[in-house]
């Protein structure tokens, strides 16, 4: 609910259980008054106290009082070179080359539901499921616009953020920094958790108190990478899963960004998140606009837990354009591991048959199906079947995978190409390179300039004529290297700064191509596993997978951080062999299976290899699976234990919306003679109801299994794993 007290000019975002409020003042500077648990009806700007504070300048209007800075003021969209030192929100770069940016209120616009910014990704929502709120600021003297759009999500304590800047003046304005998002505190005596990483360990999350100055995590690598994450959380210094407020910021944009946050003399803080300012120079010719990425808040007032169902429902809810939206996702089957790129025709058939006759219903052809693609060296680019591999091409092997029940998926990375391909040698002038320079590759192949339309029409002709060329169900978009060399031939000296940020609305623009002419078709993202796993990309992919790491044990790792934003229906998992191809540790295929479940599950192995017994064990996870989906998938999720702080086991339940029904799953880690007998206190079930496990068949009422908690088998044996299904009796 939005409520505007127009005389007072006060603007209030209230969710179910936070309150969000901004109050423009006497110098109709916009002061960021309030974020937290919910409180209604009051004028928060009582709590902001004023005084005299040396070498913290006062704005002119202020005569001679010393009374009034913006450097200690709470600012909404915190300016730069005009009195406030901390971390800017916008830089403006005016004619006359100073780098300073003076906002004003200058009105406001209300209206029902919730669109996305234009060619970008955002939550959206019908006019009975959200509203919208846009307060226009305005800098006089460069004759510039900004527009603040908040989306306002009440049942799920959702709150989006958007910019975008209008230049009304005669003359050219560049931008050199806009960030999507400032969000002020009056204490700062928080603690700041971002979850980082790199290639095969993604989304680790670190915690750390504010200290004075700025602490940031970002990316420059043209994607939101491995490294960092484009999700931050501050939160009371007491906070932990179950209480305690905490505040979650994700952004939804899959190139370079920056989280900053900023302890500041008077122990205020500030995050400021948005486009990272490295290279990064918009041209805002007069008329021209400028939208930043979209980004979601959600306050918790109990716990990190709270925090992340919020963002899961939203996100299922009002963010993912899924076409099994409400249905089953199909268990899939990929031959990546099994066979990377030596195959033929009737190898991947094979896989497909051992897959169907274990109940799998989609076969996913990895990388190496097109050009002259033998190994990673060559081929991309040429996005054409390769014949002595498929002979027949789609059209003849797709119709064999549908004849045994089986989907078809297909695997592609369009913005990259390899020297060694027919479309490199024709345009050689089409990859991201500094003039003088020799482009660096990144696992043997250069970058596509998909900042231009040209290149991008040229690789959406040869998509579709795959995509069109038989009965294509999935495809996943891969992405294998970091940008460099960034430097665009269709734009001129003083528009080189927009490139990393044009390349990435080049991939959202195909994208959306996809989405418009293949609606059926699912989309899994990828980035060599999960460099690219944002807000943004699942706008347009509803899966993406995870990691490249595929062992369950560094699985619990990295699905347990990114299960902190995005919802597990989001993770791309599989069940793979052992020993595990990226770390050789061997985990019963029990204990591969659980950990895969918890996400958007599939194998990728070769199935024909399994023992009569491994089969049999597969046939029933599938089947597993299969009922319990829908739970896995809707239900709350709640994060049990920490495979980062206990050693001993990881646990994590989901519960569906009518609390009648949990699964809990729970692996152990290295096992020890004579361990303790634990109990497992479970969360989210309904304390009056009585439930049933499907373990011991005993009775437990809810009040007693999340106080008293339930008894751990004990097992024997390293990496051992089981779930609890527990139903609610009348
Ligand atoms: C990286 C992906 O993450 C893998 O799953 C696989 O698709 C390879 N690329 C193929 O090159």
């Amino acid at each position: 609910m939005i409520v505007l007290d127009r005389e007072h000019k006060i603007f209030t975002l209230h969710t179910q259980n936070t309150t969000y409020q901004m109050k423009a003042d006497q110098y109709n500077v916009l002061l960021h008054t309030y974020y937290g648990s919910r409180i209604d009806h009051f004028d928060l700007s009582g709590l902001i106290q004023c005084g005299n504070r040396s070498f913290s300048p006062n704005p002119n209007e202020a005569g001679r009082s010393r009374d009034y800075s913006l450097d200690v003021m709470p600012q909404e969209y915190s300016t730069c070179g005009v009195g406030d030192f901390r971390l800017p929100s916008i830089e403006l770069e005016l004619p006359g080359g100073s780098h300073t940016a003076d906002l004003r209120y200058a009105g406001f616009h209300l209206e029902k539901g919730k669109t996305t910014p234009e060619g970008l990704p955002g939550f959206h929502g019908g006019e009975d499921e959200a509203e919208t709120l846009v307060i226009f600021l305005k800098d006089s003297a460069a004759q510039v616009t900004v527009e603040l759009y908040y989306g306002v999500f009440e049942s799920f304590d959702l709150i989006t953020r958007a910019v975008r800047v209008v230049n009304h003046g005669a003359e050219t304005v560049r931008l050199c920094r806009c960030a999507s998002l400032c969000l002020d505190f009056l204490q700062s005596d928080l603690d700041m958790i971002t979850f980082n990483g790199h290639h095969l360990t993604e989304r680790c999350p670190d915690r750390g108190s504010l200290r004075p100055g700025i602490q940031s995590v970002g990316s420059v690598r043209g994607i939101s990478s491995h490294q960092h994450n484009p999700f931050v959380m501050l939160c009371g210094r007491d906070a932990d899963e179950d209480t305690g407020i905490c505040y979650g910021a994700m952004l939804l944009y899959s190139g370079n960004f920056e989280a900053a946050a900023e302890c500041s003399q008077y122990e205020n803080s500030r995050l400021v998140m948005g486009i990272h300012p490295y290279h990064f120079c918009w041209t805002l010719e007069p008329g021209g606009t400028f939208t930043a990425p979209e980004a979601a808040l959600v306050c918790s007032p109990n716990g990190f837990g709270e925090m992340s169902r919020q963002y899961h429902r939203a996100i299922r809810k009002h963010l993912l354009r899924d076409p099994y939206s409400g249905r089953r996702k199909p268990i899939l089957v990929n031959n990546w591991e099994a066979t990377y790129f030596d195959f033929t025709a009737d190898r991947l058939v094979e896989i497909a048959r051992e897959a169907a006759a274990l109940g799998i219903e989609l076969f996913v052809m990895d990388d190496g199906w097109f050009g002259s693609r033998n190994d990673d060296n060559r081929g991309l680019g040429d996005w054409q079947v390769n014949l002595e591999k498929l002979p027949g091409g789609l059209e003849a092997l797709v119709p064999r995978i549908q004849e045994l029940g089986m989907k078809f998926g297909i695997w592609m990375e369009p913005e990259m190409v390899n020297e060694d391909s027919s479309l490199y040698r024709a345009h050689p002038d089409w990859v991201l390179h500094v003039p003088g320079r020799s482009p660096s590759r990144g696992r043997g192949q250069l970058v596509l300039d998909f900042s231009r339309r040209d290149v991008r029409d040229s690789i959406y002709d040869q998509m579709k004529k795959i995509l069109s060329s038989a009965d294509i169900s999935y495809l996943k978009w891969d992405m294998n290297r970091s940008l460099t060399d960034v430097w665009s031939a269709s734009l001129p000296a003083h528009r080189q700064g927009e490139v990393f940020h044009r390349y990435v609305l080049g991939v959202y623009d195909l994208l959306e191509r996809l989405h418009r002419d293949y609606p059926h078709i699912l989309i899994e993202g990828c980035c060599g596993g999960g460099g690219r796993f944002d807000g943004g990309m699942l706008y347009y992919t509803p899966q993406i997978w995870c990691s490249d790491d595929t062992d369950a044990i560094d699985r619990l790792r990295i699905q347990y951080g990114t299960s902190f934003c995005y919802p597990v229906c989001t993770m791309g998992a599989h069940v793979s062999a052992v020993p595990n191809e990226q770390n050789g540790r061997i985990t019963p295929l029990e204990t591969r299976g659980i950990t895969a479940m918890s996400g958007a599950f599939g194998y990728e192995m070769d199935l024909g290899k399994c023992t009569a017994e491994e089969k049999r064990k597969i046939r029933c996870q599938v089947e597993r699976y299969k009922a319990y989906s829908d739970l896995i998938h809707n239900g709350d999720y709640y994060r049990l234990s920490s495979p980062f702080s206990d050693s001993t086991y990881t646990a994590w339940e989901q519960v569906s919306p009518d609390r009648r029904q949990a699964l809990v799953s729970v692996v152990q880690g290295c096992t020890n003679a004579a361990p303790p007998f634990y109990t497992l206190r479970l969360k989210g079930l309904n304390p009056a109801f009585q439930y049933q496990t499907d373990l011991d068949d005993a009775l437990y009422s809810g009040a007693s299994l999340m106080n008293a908690g339930y008894p751990l088998p004990q097992m024997q044996g390293d990496y051992l794993a089981f779930q609890i299904f527990l139903k609610a009796v009348e």
